[in-house]
């Protein structure tokens, strides 16, 4: 009984809720596209003349998909008969032989689409407004982030073999970091640090204790343009599938757990977004701390989902765990907040 729990509530998780789906930096022009899947359907929002709009992939027609790659930059035509998508408007091939069928009112099966700042979240049926789910505080952060992003510089995609609870209870908590992430993100000696807790999200913020490390990241600062962003490790969870981490502000990672049709595998995607450099002149000298930054994230991510594997569905439940550490503390607020949509 308690296996189906993650499965059952996430329908509603899916579909109640607002979720991260790009940064306009990543949409940029005309024709720009993302696709995300989610369980049993995929979202795709793309850059309509200038407009983001975001729909179900299937084609009204019969239901072939309209694309296939991650991202890319492509018109929005179905390969099947042609019908084809511009400027808010569904095109249907051969028109004249579509009688009798109200045909005009053949039209994408669009989600909800708002924007904080820069990020655009997209929703199927939203039990609130954005900026209500997001609560003020996290809402005004993330406003500051997308406004200090330049562009996304890494794309990292596979899916976790495990539950999406498991997936994102190992990102909820840092007791796990010594063990799994020895040389990696271990090396930051991170503090205990404070939590805050907003509605149903949390935001994590803690000192790199790496005297060293802290000494070297600081001298970074001059090269970007942050909006005063934290000097430290600090990583958001957005209720109930994303989180968003950052060493300095000088790059932001956000990452995706979004539930798949079984509860042993999770769509996950990752991307790194490095900020704006104080001046042009310093892109070319931070590229190689960027590319560093993505090679570390990888390796981190990949260490977090080689434990994770090892984890079965059934080991999740809405109830907070038997023996639980401070440092397990967002997770028991997760798990309290899946509580409430299980009727
Ligand atoms: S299925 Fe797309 S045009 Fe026929
Ligand atoms: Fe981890």
């Amino acid at each position: 009984m308690i296996t189906l729990e993650s499965t059952k509530i996430s329908e509603d998780l899916i579909n109640c809720y607002w979720h991260p789906i790009a940064h306009k930096s990543e949409l940029s022009s005309d024709r720009d596209f993302i696709r995300f899947n989610i369980k049993n359907f995929e979202v795709v929002v793309i850059n309509d003349k200038g407009n983001f709009v975001a729909f179900d992939n299937l084609c009204p027609h019969r239901g072939a998909r309209f694309f296939v790659e991650d991202f890319g930059n492509e018109v929005v035509k179905c390969l099947y008969h042609g019908w084809s998508y511009t400027r808010g408007k569904v095109n249907v091939a051969g028109v004249k032989n579509f009688q009798g069928c109200g045909i005009e009112h053949a039209a994408l099966n669009e989600f909800n689409l708002e924007a904080c700042g820069d990020f655009l979240f997209f929703s199927i049926a939203p039990k609130a407004k954005l900026k209500e789910q997001l609560g003020v505080k996290v809402y005004e952060l993330l406003r500051k982030i997308g406004s200090d992003i330049e562009s996304r510089a890494d794309f990292n995609r596979y899916p976790f073999e495990c539950d999406w609870t498991i997936a994102l209870e190992n990102a909820l908590e840092p007791y796990h970091i010594p063990l799994i992430h020895t040389d990696t993100l271990a090396s930051l000696q991170l503090g205990v640090g404070v939590n805050e807790f907003h509605g149903e999200n949390s935001i994590w913020y803690s000192p790199v204790e790496n005297e060293k490390v802290e000494k070297r990241l600081k001298s970074l600062n001059r090269f970007y343009s942050t909006t005063d962003a934290f000097q430290g490790y600090m990583s958001i969870f957005i209720f109930p599938f994303s989180m968003v981490s950052s060493t300095f502000g000088y790059s932001f990672s956000i990452q995706n757990f979004f539930p798949s049709a079984s509860n042993e595998s999770t769509f996950f995607t990752s991307r790194l977004y490095p900020t704006r450099n104080s001046e042009s002149r310093y892109k070319d000298m931070t590229q190689g701390f960027v590319h560093s930054s993505a090679e570390m994230n990888r390796r981190i991510f990949d260490e977090d989902h080689q434990i994770c594997k090892r984890i079965p569905s059934k080991a999740w439940s809405i109830l907070p765990p038997r023996f639980t550490s401070t440092l397990e503390e967002k997770l028991i607020h997760f798990r309290e907040s899946c509580a409430k949509w299980i009727k």
